[in-house]
């Protein structure tokens, strides 16, 4: 079992494939990390207004960055495409990774053209089922701002666990907002997700 996050699968769900970053997957996340909603929800910036003014074309740097994904052996990046157009509507990222304490941050974003459509549930549960089936991870973590309700809806279904709050972690239009901070364990996930993440089902 690899001990590091080299390995760059492709996750096949039944609407979501999650996948290293192809030329076309790196040209659509312009819009996605351009999108107000995205924006705001990640924390990336402080206000309305500043949540609205990125331009959709990415810059060199960043494009940079996506090419350079599938050589990062201490994360692990993949877009998130949708299979009914094969088009990427976002990305998983595994990152802030602490071989010693087998322990790493999980990360999720989709843009408009992805959202409400169960694509976000089905790749954070194919993300956990690969760190916890393919990986030697023990812990993934997150934190989840409470004005994103959805998220975090989609976190608790997924097996992430709330073990507590930073408090006043984000200014966002003047005003201050909190950060769920939330878990998944490999023992308690397996134990409660994994006949589901094998695909094999055992006799009751
Ligand atoms: C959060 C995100 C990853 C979810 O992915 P998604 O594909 O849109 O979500 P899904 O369609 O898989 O599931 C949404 C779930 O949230 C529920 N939901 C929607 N709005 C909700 C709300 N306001 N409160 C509670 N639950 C809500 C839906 O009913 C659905 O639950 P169900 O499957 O039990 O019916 C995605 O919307 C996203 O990236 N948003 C913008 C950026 C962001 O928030 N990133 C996460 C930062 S922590």
């Amino acid at each position: 079992m690899p001990t590091d996050l080299s390995a760059k699968p492709t996750l096949v769900g039944e609407r979501a494939v999650l996948r290293p970053f192809t030329p076309a997957d790196i040209d659509a996340m312009g819009p996605v990390l351009a999108d107000p909603d995205v924006r705001r929800l990640t924390g990336s910036v402080h206000t309305t207004a500043e949540a609205a003014e990125a331009d959709p074309h990415l810059d060199e740097p960043t494009r940079r960055w996506y090419e350079t994904r599938a050589d990062a052996g201490d994360r692990l990046d993949l877009a998130l495409v949708d299979r009914a157009t094969d088009r990427c509507v976002g990305e998983v990222v595994l990152n802030h990774w602490e071989p010693e304490n087998q322990s790493c941050n999980f990360r999720i974003l989709v843009g408009p053209l992805g959202r409400d459509r169960g694509l976000g549930s089905e790749a954070t549960r194919l993300v956990l089922t690969h760190a916890f089936t393919a990986t030697d991870l023990y812990r993934v973590e997150l934190g989840v701002y409470t004005v994103n309700p959805r998220a975090r809806h989609v976190y608790e279904r997924a097996g992430f666990v709330v073990e507590g709050v930073r408090r006043a972690a984000l200014v966002f239009d003047g005003e201050r907002v909190d950060e769920v901070m939330m878990a998944a364990l490999r023992p308690q996930w397996l134990a409660a997700h994994g006949e589901a993440a094998s695909g094999v089902s055992r006799p009751r």
